[in-house]
């Protein structure tokens, strides 16, 4: 393995079940790229002396040293200056040729550990743009091998493995998929109708619930789901997915849930009761992130994603006290968080909607470096979490009551050595963030006999003066006085009632006299955007010829459906390897059967050699089992990717038809 030795594997009880109100650092780990074999000397400790930069990691002690050498002429006359060494230690260092499966086992199962008994965690891929905090988190959008599945598709299948294996506890699981561009929200999951009425993600969720209860028993050829699909997809004139326009969330309304902490009104939250379902969402949200990036021309590496799973889980508890079983709930959240390329834009080198764009990554990421920066600092009282959405988002996973991982991407080559160092900075500052991980109780604890309801009413005091002193210094920031930020009055609410009551019924939204508040309402220009929903009035015959033309475009066609045949060649083969170990799990079960008869069958105590037969084969079909548990959700997740590769070749299809008409 190429990492996993020099990894901690932080214990389940450490950071699990058991873990209390302990404070809890920030972890860090450093994932950096495979890179050329042209820049590899950059990783080693013989890089020559001359170089410009150098970068040495050291997975077995945690350490990364980089030494830049500065141009002589920046040296201010310090002896030194033209040089500049810094050592780094985090809580683990991967090696470039970790796999997705290493970094996975040695990040996500203690924060999922938590996330199953009530704790929220988060994980942030930090770094510059093709470091590869998309691969770490979503993995390859598009590529269906279920080797590069990233951390979102193995949590999921974690999750629902654990969730499946548990007897004392029923688990609730939704999922939301969020993308914050220019301090726009985006939900990537969002249903908002079609036109025929059904959105093509209830059409999708309807075919995964027709195949619910097992992928790898559905037998069918993937040629034949494709087929049927490609033409119904090809055929209909409807695009199957949203629109950016209808998954713009224009309204950045926050609510502050006791249980649930932060979330954003309106975000769609999926209910999904099986992996398969999960996945389903997790491709849907990758394919409407690349429609968002394409229709509003930007570059998805330019934006944040945040996908959450919510996991609600009922369980009967005694009380201490008295012994009597109480039903218990408790709620949490595990954030996985792309965020934007870290890189700063040169201003100079920008302009128009590339500039606008920079300033708000730029602001975003320095806002999320200042709240860092004040939760390291013991004496700060105020975290300004709401200076941008990502931070807002995330507060309750910056610090409060959240466990957080941040995982640096880097790209250790010579000429990215300036950015690296900054990554590296950025994760050592983080480090110092400590958290307090609080289990988020629902239910009883609220009618609990230990005073916990007045600890709930407190929270949202605190909340209330924060959210004031918040207020203030938001005002004072640009110079507004008026406004008044104290409870509204009887009078004030009733005026406010016949207001609303007044722009129901006539739709005047200026009618609307929201005194003292201000409502912050997006800039829709969306004038430069091109409408990419032109519908082609062409007959069948005429796209089916186009069709064939489209699939030999080397450009364009010909990669995608060749992306899409080795995908299906893929699942057949999986498929084929699931019969086969199906077999052998027979046969295992077979002959742990058939020992098991002898034993029962036997005078007295079994023999010895019995006895050591019965554990062999028991392993043996632990074994077996557990390898169909594995390509069965390689399986699940081949088949979504499959159904990926179709999607994005019909839509590049419908766009490649644009120019061509
Ligand atoms: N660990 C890795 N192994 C293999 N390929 C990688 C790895 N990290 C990144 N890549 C590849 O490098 C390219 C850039 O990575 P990406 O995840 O898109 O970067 P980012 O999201 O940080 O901008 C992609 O083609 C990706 O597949
Ligand atoms: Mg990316």
């Amino acid at each position: 393995m190429a990492s996993a030795a020099a990894l901690p594997r932080t214990p389940a009880s450490s950071a699990g079940a058991n873990a209390d109100r302990k404070t809890q650092r920030v972890r860090v780990l450093v994932r950096p790229r495979p890179v050329d074999a042209s820049e590899v000397s950059a990783l080693t400790p013989e890089c020559p002396p001359d170089a410009r930069a150098a970068l040495t990691l050291e997975p077995a002690q945690k350490n990364v040293n980089v030494r830049v050498k500065r141009d002589p002429r920046h040296a201010h006359g310090k002896v030194d200056a033209g040089e500049e060494r810094w050592a780094f230690k985090f809580d683990g260092v991967f090696a470039p040729d970790a796999t997705q499966e290493d970094v996975f086992e040695g990040s996500v199962p203690p924060l999922l550990d938590g996330v199953l008994h009530g704790y929220n965690g988060t994980i942030f891929a930090y770094g510059q743009t093709g470091a590869g905090k998309t691969f770490t988190m979503m993995g390859k959008p598009g590529n269906a091998d279920p080797h590069t599945r990233g951390l979102a598709a193995r949590s999921i299948t974690a999750l629902f493995r654990a969730v499946e294996s548990a007897a004392d506890a029923v688990y609730t699981i939704r999922m939301s998929y969020l993308e914050i561009y220019k301090e726009q929200c985006y939900d990537l999951l969002s249903t908002d109708a079609e036109s025929d009425g059904q959105t093509a993600s209830s059409k999708r969720r309807a075919k995964a619930g027709n195949n619910h209860g097992g992928s790898d028993d559905d037998e069918d050829e993937p040629d034949e789901i494709d087929r049927a699909a490609m033409e119904r997809d090809i055929s209909s004139r409807n695009r199957p997915r949203s629109t950016s326009k209808q998954m713009l969330r224009s309204s950045f309304q926050f609510a502050t849930h006791a249980q649930e902490g932060t979330t954003l009104l309106g975000l769609s939250r999926r209910t999904v009761r099986s992996e398969e379902e999960a996945l389903t969402c997790l491709f849907e949200g990758d394919m409407n992130r690349a429609i968002a990036s394409h229709e509003l021309n930007y570059s998805s590496t330019r934006s944040h994603c945040i996908v959450t799973l919510w996991v609600e889980r009922r369980f009967s508890e005694a009380e201490s006290e008295t012994g009597i079983m109480r039903e218990r709930v408790t709620s949490a959240k595990l954030h996985l968080v792309d965020l934007a390329g870290s890189e700063r834009v040169l201003k100079t080198n920008s302009l128009g909607s590339v500039l606008q764009e920079a300033k708000a990554i730029n602001k975003s990421l320095s806002f999320l470096e200042q709240v860092v920066v004040a939760l390291g600092d013991k004496r700060r009282e105020h975290i300004p979490y709401r200076q941008s959405l990502l931070t807002h988002f995330l507060q309750d996973s910056l610090g409060g009551n959240c466990k957080s991982l941040l995982i640096a991407c880097v790209w250790p080559a010579v000429s990215h050595a300036e950015q690296t160092l900054a990554t590296l900075k950025f994760a050592t500052r983080m480090m110092r963030v400590k958290n307090v991980p609080v289990r988020n109780n629902m239910g009883s604890d609220l009618e609990g006999p230990n005073g916990a309801g007045a600890k709930v009413v407190q929270a949202y005091k605190d909340e209330i003066r924060m959210l004031r002193e918040e207020l203030a210094l938001r005002d004072a920031f640009y110079e507004v006085s008026n406004y008044q930020h104290a409870p509204f009055s009887k009078e004030a609410i009733s005026t406010f009632r016949n207001d609303v009551a007044q722009f129901m019924k006539h739709g005047d939204a200026h009618k609307l006299g929201i005194q003292g508040r201000r409502v912050r309402v997006p800039d829709h220009d969306r004038a430069s955007m091109m409408d990419k929903r032109v519908r082609m009035e062409m007959d069948a015959a005429e796209r089916e010829k186009l069709f064939a033309t489209f699939k030999m475009d080397g450009k364009v066609g010909a990669p995608l459906f060749s992306a899409l045949e080795d995908a299906k060649r893929g699942l057949v083969e999986m498929k084929a390897r699931s019969r086969t170990i199906k077999e052998h799990v027979k046969a295992a079960k077979a002959s742990l059967d058939e020992s098991l008869q002898r034993v029962h069958a036997e005078e007295g105590a079994p023999s010895h050699e019995l006895i050591e037969t019965l554990r062999a084969q028991k392993a043996e079909y632990r074994l077996q089992t557990d390898a169909l548990k594995e390509v069965k959700s390689e399986i699940a997740f081949a088949t979504q990717a499959v159904k990926s590769c179709r999607q994005r070749a019909a839509c590049a299809f419908e766009e490649w038809l644009i120019p061509s008409a």
